[in-house]
């Protein structure tokens, strides 16, 4: 039962896009969350976490396309994949929805609604870049070309890489549809906008006044947006579009990013019928007017604007609910880089449970998050030295010392003298939960670090093990000793139980049962029945995140971006060898007419399987898109793990003349580089981006 003046607390995450799979610098957020949320239940308030992936939109769109399947079906399969990463790291939803559902399409209907009954909809055209050959309009990031201020080649279609340029997509030089590498056209399509400025006084007030926000975000909203007059939202695109048919505007969709935060009410909505609540009482002001609920929305830095304007600008016009706070958090650098494939730090949360235990990340994470908007870092060496030393060093260690003494007996009948160990501990606890409630969780897990250090003071002090050899006259002290060490195990198990789920189960399981709220961190137990001790954490051997990079750096070789922005790494400065060059000096010069005869097309490697008969020879069948599948024999057995290439992107020549091979037919060449100075054969992979048929220019 809640506490009686237990709060009711609704927590969303952002939505995850359905279009790529989680990694670790999306679970700073889900677990960061999720320890405010685990934290909030300890409490005895009533907390609800809420989240949903994210369906819509021409990425998505794009995506499925490319795997020649519905957007619903991969959808489907994106779920399942994010719903297994999510339990892997003890993330815990109370409900976890979908854009793409009847409850989101009503609630976007009924804020669309309240939108135009206020006069807030207009229209007007719209002159956007049309692929003519993939049939879409695009995005600006399906858009690359040269940049129009400084030159650089092959840059995205709404900022430079190299200069810092922003500018719109029809203004690069010699644009191209990353989609199917067309020309794109300049087409003119109506679009429905959202007047944001009719609301321009209520969000400098919200904004500032309501609490909601961290001042430097309000300061920062100020300088940027709501130091001028806030220009129109466009929140239609024209079909094809995968998303919502906007019901009083056949033809428009919602836009992604109308329907996303919807998403949240939607959520919301799907719990209360589940749980037989009321949705009004969390989300609609009159109803909830007597108790409100609080609402935190945790989010990254880099959607700000879109829950700190757009998303309370809805919620203003529809009448419902504002968000009582929006908590912001910076991005993840790993070994103080952006996350790079190449090095192998672009690290899936899969890849991760492969190897490590989702409890170091989570302790590690909550260890440098402190509430602020900073970066930051995943410093692999630090990680397993800071749990090794805290968690298994202190927290565990406490307990394997002592509990075996205590299996046959119990705990002592009387909590014996600690020298104010425990009661220094339990009057912590009203700091370390401030902390916690103000998702500083580093100051918490510092205090109640400090706290395990005299614990495992006072055990070194009294050296059980020595009160064990000496026998049955030290029998009473030993059990008293033992008694303390594990209620100061207990203690610490319950103040990091938001953080450490399973190790405050197993915790309950060896003493005193589970661990159902933080008022157990204030009273010692005496009398209880001890549970043999089973190892609760095991050590972080640098071995294992070695496999975890090596995993990494081979699946990213062999999967497709799916949009993510990633480092360009830096390639070395200009030392290499010339030696590759001097044993194959270039071949005569070809005209520009010879080198079109040789079609050189992108492929997906579908199937790879050793032929045994065969030195150096694997069997791949590569897909053109589409139904369109050619068997090649390669030369690149012995050099790459038949299993690792499925799935990868390679280049090969399409229109060679087939080839009867002792094997079978072979119906083209995969193109690879090998040469002096190298064992391998290195095969080609395009940019992230690259479609298979798309041919090579
Ligand atoms: O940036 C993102 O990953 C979006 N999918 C977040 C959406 S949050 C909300 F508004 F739905
Ligand atoms: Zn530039």
């Amino acid at each position: 039962m809640p506490a009686p003046r237990a709060r009711r607390i609704l927590v969303t995450s952002a939505l995850p896009y359905a279009n790529g799979h989680i990694h670790l610098g999306h679970l700073v957020e889900y677990i960061q969350t999720d320890i405010f949320v685990r934290f909030q239940k300890l409490r005895g308030h009533r907390a609800v976490y809420l989240c949903a992936d994210d369906t819509h939109g021409t990425a998505i769109m794009i995506r499925a396309r490319a795997e020649g399947r519905s957007e619903r079906e991969l959808v489907a399969s994106m779920r399942e994949a994010h719903l297994a990463d999510f339990a892997g790291f003890e993330v815990e939803f109370d409900h976890y929805g979908s854009t793409d559902s009847d409850a989101n399409r009503r609630l976007c209907g009924e804020v669309w609604r309240a939108l135009r009954a206020r006069g807030l909809v207009t229209s007007r055209d719209v002159r956007q870049l049309f692929d003519p050959v993939a049939g879409v309009f695009l995005a600006d990031r399906f858009v690359r070309g040269g940049c129009p201020k400084c030159g650089a080649s092959d840059q995205y279609g709404d900022s430079c890489e190299r200069c810092g340029a922003t500018y719109g997509p029809a203004d690069l030089v010699d644009p191209r549809s990353t989609l199917s590498g067309a020309t794109p056209e300049v087409r003119s399509a109506e679009h429905l906008f959202v007047t944001i400025e009719a609301l321009h006084d209520f969000l400098d007030h919200w904004t500032r006044e309501a609490g909601a926000l961290d001042p430097r975000v309000a300061n920062y909203l100020a300088g940027h947006f709501l130091g001028e007059p806030l220009r129109d939202w466009d929140v239609s695109r024209p079909a094809p579009y995968f998303g919502f048919e906007i019901p009083d505007a056949p033809g428009h969709y919602w836009y992604v990013w109308f329907d996303a935060p919807v998403g949240y009410l939607a959520a919301t909505d799907e719990w209360c019928a589940q749980h037989g609540e009321s949705f009004d009482t969390w989300w609609r002001r009159a109803a909830a007017a007597d108790a409100p609920a609080e609402i935190h929305h945790f989010i990254g830095k880099d959607i700000t604007y879109f829950h700190t304007l757009f998303w309370p600008a809805m919620l203003e016009a529809a009448g419902l609910a504002l968000p009582t706070k929006v908590r912001i958090h910076g991005f993840l650098t790993v070994d103080g880089q952006k996350m790079s494939k190449s090095r192998g730090t672009f690290l899936l949360a899969r890849t991760y449970l492969d190897h490590l235990d989702p409890a170091a990340l989570r302790y590690y994470y909550a260890s440098k998050l402190s509430g602020g908007i900073d970066d930051i870092d995943l410093n692999l060496e630090e990680f397993a030295a800071k749990v090794n030393a805290d968690l298994v060093g202190k927290v565990v260690n406490l307990a394997s010392r002592t509990a075996r003494w205590l299996e046959h007996t119990g705990l002592a009948a009387d909590y014996p003298d600690d020298g104010g160990l425990f009661a220094r501990a339990a009057g912590e606890g009203a700091e370390i939960a401030a902390a916690y409630e103000a998702c500083d969780f580093a100051r918490a897990m510092r205090t109640i670090m400090l706290a395990a250090d005299r614990a495992n003071a006072y055990v070194d002090a009294e050296q059980p093990w020595r009160l064990a050899k000496a026998g049955t006259g030290s029998a009473a002290r030993l059990r008293d000793v033992a008694t303390v060490a594990l209620n100061l195990f207990r203690q610490l198990a319950v103040y990091l139980a938001p953080v450490l789920p399973r190790l405050a189960a197993q915790a309950g399981e060896l003493v005193g049962g589970p661990i159902a709220s933080w008022e157990e961190s204030q009273a010692p137990l005496v009398g209880a029945a001890v549970g043999p001790f089973v190892p609760l954490m095991q050590r972080v051997e640098p071995k294992q995140i070695e496999a975890m990079l090596a995993a990494s750096r081979e699946s990213a070789a062999a999967t497709p971006s799916g949009g993510t922005a990633v480092e360009a790494d830096i390639g070395p400065p200009n030392t290499d060898s010339g030696a590759p060059l001097a044993a194959e000096p270039l071949a005569p010069t070809c005209t520009i007419d010879d080198f079109s005869r040789v079609d050189l097309r992108v492929a997906r490697i579908l199937s790879a399987e050793e032929v045994p008969e065969a030195r150096k020879l694997l069997k791949l069948t590569v897909g053109l898109g589409g139904d369109s599948t050619r068997t090649v024999f390669a030369g690149i057995k012995g050099f790459h793990d038949p299993a690792a290439l499925v799935g990868r992107l390679v280049v090969v020549v399409a229109n060679l003349a087939p080839r009867q091979m002792k094997f079978g037919l072979s119906e083209g060449m995969v193109v690879a580089a090998s040469g002096a100075g190298a064992e391998g054969v290195y095969l080609l992979s395009p940019d992230a981006g690259a479609l298979p048929g798309m041919r090579l220019h």
